[in-house]
């Protein structure tokens, strides 16, 4: 008996210096220095250059649907256009709390002092300027330089504003992913092109839905744990539920031209640009209506001209908005490789 004893002791003691290892191993190792290279991308103060970055930032890739004050996220979406402070706030139960910071040219509380390769990298490789991960909200890793470039300098040319955000915190099981290397920034897997000047091509489409506006990482299915596209692409069934959804559950449709099952596909170009430019109808819904409401009508060709290129997948979503209370069913479509 008191051998046993003896032994529960020592295996409990042991196991509890594991855990004490591993917790200042998580805390020591969690925030370290990733290497991304510093594009070689410079701000512009050409006024064209500028007025491409406004565009994509209030239109197409909405930055400003999260580098704005809370509580003017609305008026953002109605047409509203401030400079990009930030204030955006999202807790992801078991992942931490992120924050959007202040993009705006202030030098204690914005990006005043961040280097035009540090803005790049962190939207090329998700490294922030600290040299840390940066939290995979912003996936423009395949944007044109150019792109990247008229972004750059439209955040350089708003007014500064001081607005200071306090840091995203990350919870310790995020840190112990990151301290064993299972989430780590990404890098484009194919170089990203230099320039693609706006047509209406389905080329030009895919473009813009993939690495512009995200429609593809919202209406793919994500593998929760890993953030990884796992499903068939564009056909939905991710399902969106946290404090921007009011206690709706709300689920991403199949937007693939798959008759029947896709929402779009008896859709002729009109109503897809009617619906496309007008605007947020639920104030509870994470698609980004309102920024969406801006797109050119070229725009608007060229990412339907894709969407109906695409191949049909067969998936259907019984519906995209659950009352608070109701449960969405569990999608579970893979695409093939995964
Ligand atoms: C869905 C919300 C969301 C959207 C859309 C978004 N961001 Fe962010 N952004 C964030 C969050 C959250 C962080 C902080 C991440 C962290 O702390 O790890 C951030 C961080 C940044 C940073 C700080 C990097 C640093 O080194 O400190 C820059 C610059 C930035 N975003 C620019 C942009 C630009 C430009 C766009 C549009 C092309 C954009 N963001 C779109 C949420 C968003
Ligand atoms: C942040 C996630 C997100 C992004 C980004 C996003 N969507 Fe959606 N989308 C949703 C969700 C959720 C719904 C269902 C709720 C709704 O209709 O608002 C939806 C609905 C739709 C619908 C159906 C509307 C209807 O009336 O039935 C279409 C079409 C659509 N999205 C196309 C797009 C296109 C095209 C893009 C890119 C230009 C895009 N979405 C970007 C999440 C997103």
């Amino acid at each position: 008996m008191k051998k046993v004893l003896s032994i529960l002791k020592w295996t409990l003691g042991i196991l509890a210096l594991l855990v004490l290892a591993l917790f200042i191993y998580v805390q020591l190792a969690w925030s370290k220095k990733y290497e991304a290279p510093l594009p070689d991308i410079k701000a512009s103060a050409d006024s064209a250059v500028i007025a491409r970055g406004k565009y994509l930032a209030f239109g197409p890739s909405h930055c400003a649907t999260c580098h704005v004050p809370m509580d003017k996220s609305m008026e953002v979406e109605s047409g509203l256009e401030i400079p990009l402070s930030g204030g955006w706030e999202l807790e992801i139960p078991g992942f931490g709390k992120f924050r959007a910071p202040n993009i705006t040219p202030d030098p204690e509380t914005g990006i005043g002092k961040l280097s035009d390769g540090e803005l790049a990298r962190t939207l090329r490789h998700a490294v922030g300027s600290d040299g840390r991960l940066i939290a995979p909200f912003m996936p423009y890793q395949n944007m044109s330089d150019d792109d990247v470039q008229a972004l750059i300098s439209f955040m350089r040319s708003q007014p500064p504003v001081k607005n200071k955000i306090e840091k995203t915190e990350w919870s310790f099981v995020a840190k112990a992913l990151m301290a064993f290397g299972v989430m780590k920034p990404e890098s484009p897997k194919v170089a990203p092109p230099k320039s693609l000047p706006p047509d209406t091509t389905a080329a030009y489409g895919e473009y813009l839905a993939v690495n512009v506006a995200n429609c593809k990482g919202c209406h793919t299915r994500m593998d929760p744990n890993s953030g990884a596209l796992v499903g068939q692409p564009f056909a939905g069934g991710n399902v969106f539920s946290d404090a921007f959804t009011k206690g709706h559950s709300m689920v991403s449709p199949n937007i693939t031209p798959h008759p029947g099952n896709g929402v779009i596909s008896s859709w002729d170009f009109q109503r897809f640009k009617t619906r496309m430019q007008g605007g947020r109808v639920l104030d509870y819904t994470p698609m980004p209506w309102g920024a969406l409401s801006r797109l050119t009508d070229n725009d608007v060709k060229a990412i339907y001209a894709y969407l109906k290129s695409l191949p049909a997948v067969d998936h259907k979503i019984v519906k995209t908005d659950y009352a608070p209370g109701e449960k969405p069913p569990v999608y579970t479509n893979t695409a093939a490789g995964n």
